[in-house]
């Protein structure tokens, strides 16, 4: 078989002729590992991608209902105790396990590293963002006498710096015994017109997959295998960025017990019609996230007759699985979505071209379009100034100066 030839046939029957010509300008290791590459891409699956690209995505207003929530502070003492109670079992028993997704790189914050590598001033020293949330971690091992093994989600791009910085900070206190790596996976980037971008390594250019990949890679990298081993029966997997983020709350759990579903959910109230955050609806019948990026201005600003907005239930990227509903949902295929972004990338003449417009499609898929997949979820409306301090813009909204403050003026009352 001649592996060469195999791929250039390849890449001519999907038009990626320009691969062929840098095909053969390389010097054998380099075209080796271009050809390594090129075996490991599904041509079939990008040029889907690349089709959709052109389809609008279509939400469609009167299929879409709202979802049914729990108002925590609107929870009877007896209902909170008995939650709390069923929550603490699981954790006592150690069957909890912890998944941060820590894949995304933190461009719109402007930190060159690794987002848990930004270090939050608060309280005079500061503090990462890791560390904030090793912290949340020790003090629920710490009440319920238990280490909640902890999955930290990388992508291949951080991976070992992240490893590397953790080591350095000696886990923040954490047992290391109980802190597993694994790396999310990647997908090329494509062009205007469908071509693979080149990177200044002479390979093909990849990005993560977005934070819908956790489920799979998950999977891929035994980390569900050891789940199970370990007998973890609830899953909690939440994002990077938030100051407050509970990653251990037995009110949520315990309500997800008590209602016998295998996904929950805690979601706050949307600040205002253009916060950019995902909101809860139901559609077909199956809970969903609409994602800021995809609800349409007049859905958005739309109102019902309290005043409240009408899709003002906000996603803050704290949610609870069963491991039952996280093995079923690795086996599936995630819907993936677009974004046209800059990229810089090598022309034919081996030029580096740094675009200053969007050039080329990133692919990835969402955590939350998974919940359309179960028939209901619980959700659980918490409260902004305790559960949601993002990290996201490097000033304004959302900016570390308005996290700090969020951060400390909890600190101070709990
Ligand atoms: C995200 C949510 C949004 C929610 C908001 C709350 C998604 C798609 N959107 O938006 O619904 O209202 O947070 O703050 O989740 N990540 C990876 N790998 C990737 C991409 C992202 O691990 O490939 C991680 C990031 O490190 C971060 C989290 O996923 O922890 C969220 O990613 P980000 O792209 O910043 O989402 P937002 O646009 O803020």
């Amino acid at each position: 078989m001649d592996k060469v030839q195999d791929t250039i046939d390849l890449l001519k029957m999907y038009n990626q002729e320009h691969i062929i010509k840098l095909l053969e300008k390389l010097d054998e290791d380099k075209k080796q590992a271009l050809i390594d590459q090129i075996s490991k891409i599904d041509f079939h699956q990008l040029k889907e991608l690349y089709d959709n690209t052109k389809k609008e995505i279509e939400i469609k207003e009167n299929k879409i209902e709202p979802l049914p929530y729990l108002d925590k502070k609107k929870l009877s003492e007896e209902q909170k105790e008995e939650f709390q109670k069923l929550g603490e079992e699981v954790l006592e028993n150690g069957q909890y396990a912890v998944v941060t997704m820590a894949g995304g790189q933190g461009t719109r914050l402007g930190h060159s590293g690794p987002k848990g590598t930004f270090k939050l001033d608060v309280y005079g020293k500061g503090k990462y963002l890791f560390e904030i949330l090793a912290e949340n971690l020790k003090e629920a091992n710490q009440k319920y006498k238990k280490v909640i093994p902890w999955y930290i989600m990388t992508s291949k791009e951080n991976n070992e710096e992240t490893i590397r910085f953790m080591e350095k900070h000696n886990y923040f206190g954490y047992d290391k015994a109980f802190v597993r790596f694994f790396a999310q996976s990647e997908l090329p980037l494509l062009d205007i017109n469908g071509k693979l971008l080149v990177g200044k390594d002479m390979k093909i250019k990849e990005a993560s997959d977005g934070n819908g990949g956790t489920y799979s890679s998950l999977r891929a990298s035994g980390c569900l295998a050891e789940m199970k081993e370990k007998g973890i029966k609830w899953v909690f997997i939440g994002g990077v960025d938030n100051a407050l983020l509970k990653m251990a709350d037995t009110i949520l759990l315990g309500m997800a017990i008590k209602k016998k579903v295998q996904i929950a959910s805690k979601s706050i109230v949307k600040a205002n019609a253009h916060e950019r955050v995902g909101v809860f609806g139901k559609m077909n019948g199956h809970p969903k996230v609409i994602e800021y990026t995809e609800l349409p201005e007049k859905m958005a600003e739309e109102v019902d007759e309290d005043g409240e907005l009408k899709y003002g239930e906000a996603h803050i990227m704290c949610n609870l699985y069963t491991i039952e509903a996280i093995e079923k949902i690795s086996k599936e295929t995630l819907i993936y979505h677009s974004a046209f972004k800059k990229n810089s990338y090598i022309d034919e003449e081996g030029k580096e071209i740094i675009p200053t417009e969007p050039n080329s499609y990133k692919f990835e898929s969402f955590i939350f379009d998974a919940f359309e997949l179960f028939d209901d979820i619980a959700i659980l409306r918490g409260k902004r100034e305790d559960d949601f301090a993002p990290v996201k813009n490097k000033d304004g909204v959302d900016s570390p100066r308005t996290a700090k403050e969020l951060y400390e003026k909890y600190w101070n009352r709990n």
